[in-house]
């Protein structure tokens, strides 16, 4: 009976996996392809229990309440800002969490436990790749913890020989794998196999510039699934092979995806050394900003908008850090009351995080059909009376556009610097997440609003509302 029940509920838990991952390419589809995605898993665990000789269901269910318990609280606690660094954490514990398994079954193996119908071959080449990228993905996402954190330097860190070091590690591990291979029995080898990974994903992820880091995640995040994959194939549980699988794949498309958006190649984010090398020939902050910028108030901005027929507003990390997005939403409320045309420009690499944007303006009910892609929305900013650009910099830095020398050469932008007259709200000058200027500040169309986004909507509002 079992071996029917068992494989149906395993392939139910896969399609409602699916389906989650379907479900999760739309907001409006998100939290229920989410649901899809949780139920699937509550039925892979409670089927795998029943699948498996289990020793004391007390361990279990005490790892399962304590594991929902700190989940529950992270979830609840922490700031949205800081999410890359919450998904380095859950990567970096899947990744051991896939090695330790793999490495518990050797140790099961090497005192003549039965694998089943398993290949020895397939069991010991599944084992040593589980070692190997589990404890990449483990120690490099918590190097990426701690430089989205700044507990470790952000800065990309080098030294003559990097590479090589590199490659002879990798080839160490490769080694210790075939010596798992060739000889199952001797467990030490599985153990050196988890340092010298542990020392390989530390190398691999310590130079990369703080700045790509939820690149790095994204990738590491395609690793942990290809560890839990391979343990799959340890342990020969379908649903795990799946799950890792799509774990795996849709890593791998995000970071893609994010690299396309910066204009980078995935080689150049691991091995580059972006926001460092040619800052040092574009010009300085002050030779750009020097005697041009042009300051403007709340009431100024309404007495604009309020002759403005068309108004597009571009969003950036600076909105996430305010938490400017409801007072936006009032803003655009009045504005649209008032016959103006208003849309919301999105960046695919504003803010921090994969649909940084989309989740924020969700979260304050601004409906979705006025969240306009950047290829649609360019073209509409040169018939836009006003750009206000909230919180966002390197995302319409038009350097990326005009100067081959810059850092984002070649990043596609918004083209806010096309409106007629571009308001930027921002507490200062300082540069984004590049760390280069922005000759935008300087445009003779553009006015800086400078303050925090929420204070500036909020007076925005109230002065609209006086006027
Ligand atoms: P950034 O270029 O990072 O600029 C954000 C701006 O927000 C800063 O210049 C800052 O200026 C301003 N700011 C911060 N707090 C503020 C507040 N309370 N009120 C008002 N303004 C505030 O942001 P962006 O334009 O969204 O670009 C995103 C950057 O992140 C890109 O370089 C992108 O490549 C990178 N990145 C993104 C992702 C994803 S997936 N989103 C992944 C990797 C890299 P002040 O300090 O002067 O206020």
């Amino acid at each position: 009976m079992n071996e029917i029940l068992i494989p149906l509920a395993y392939l139910v838990a896969s399609v409602l996996f699916i389906m989650g991952l379907k479900g999760l390419t739309h907001p409006k589809t998100a939290v229920r392809g989410n649901r899809l995605g949780a139920t699937g898993m509550l039925i892979a665990l409670v089927v795998t229990l029943f699948d498996q000789h289990v020793l004391t269901f007390e361990w279990i269910i005490a790892g399962l309440a304590v594991g929902a318990l700190v989940g529950a609280i992270l979830a609840a606690k922490i700031e949205m800002t800081a999410m890359p660094e919450l998904v380095a954490m859950f990567n970096g514990f899947g990744g051991i969490a896939s090695s330790l398994v793999a490495g518990a079954e050797l140790v099961k193996f090497a005192g003549g436990g039965s694998i089943g119908a398993i290949p020895v071959a397939q069991f010991t080449i599944a084992a040593g790749t589980s070692g190997l990228i589990g404890m990449v993905t483990f120690t490099g996402s918590m190097i990426a913890f701690g430089k989205l954190r700044g507990l470790v330097s952000t800065g990309v860190v080098t030294y003559p020989g990097a590479q090589i070091v590199k490659i002879l590690f990798a080839l160490a591990c490769l080694a210790l794998i075939v010596m798992i291979v060739m000889d199952p029995g001797n467990i030490q080898n599985y153990w050196i196999l988890m340092a010298a990974a542990a020392i390989l994903g530390v190398l691999a992820v310590i130079p990369i510039g703080g700045a790509d880091m939820p690149v790095v995640v994204a990738l590491l995040n395609s690793y942990s699934g290809i560890a839990a994959a391979a343990t799959g194939f340890v342990l020969n549980n379908t649903v795990l092979i799946i799950a890792g699988s799509l774990v795996g794949a849709s890593g791998i498309i995000l970071t893609m995806i994010m690299c396309k958006a910066m204009n980078r190649s995935l080689a150049n984010v691991l091995f580059g050394t972006w926001g460092d090398s040619a800052q040092s020939s574009m010009p300085g902050a002050d030779e750009i900003y020097e005697g041009r910028i042009k300051t403007t108030s709340a009431e100024e901005v309404a007495m604009m908008l309020d002759g403005a027929s068309s108004v597009i507003i571009v969003p950036g990390y600076g909105l996430a850090v305010a938490q400017a997005q409801h007072t936006v939403r009032d803003l655009s409320n009045l504005l649209k009351a008032n016959g103006t045309d208003v849309k919301y420009a999105i960046h695919p690499v504003a803010g921090r995080m994969p649909g940084h944007m989309n989740v924020l303006l969700a979260e304050a009910d601004i409906p979705y059909d006025e969240l306009v892609e950047m290829d649609v929305v360019n073209p509409a900013f040169q018939q836009c009376d006003v750009a206000i650009v909230l919180g966002a910099n390197d995302v319409v830095n038009p350097v990326a556009r005009d100067d081959p020398n810059s850092p984002i050469a070649g990043m596609p932008i918004l083209d806010a610097d096309k409106a007629r007259t571009v308001v930027i709200v921002k507490r200062s000058l300082s540069p984004g997440f590049a760390g280069i200027p922005n000759p935008l500040f300087a445009a003779d169309n553009t006015l800086m609003f400078f303050g925090d986004a929420k204070k500036n909507m909020l007076d925005l509002v109230a002065a609209i509302k006086d006027s």
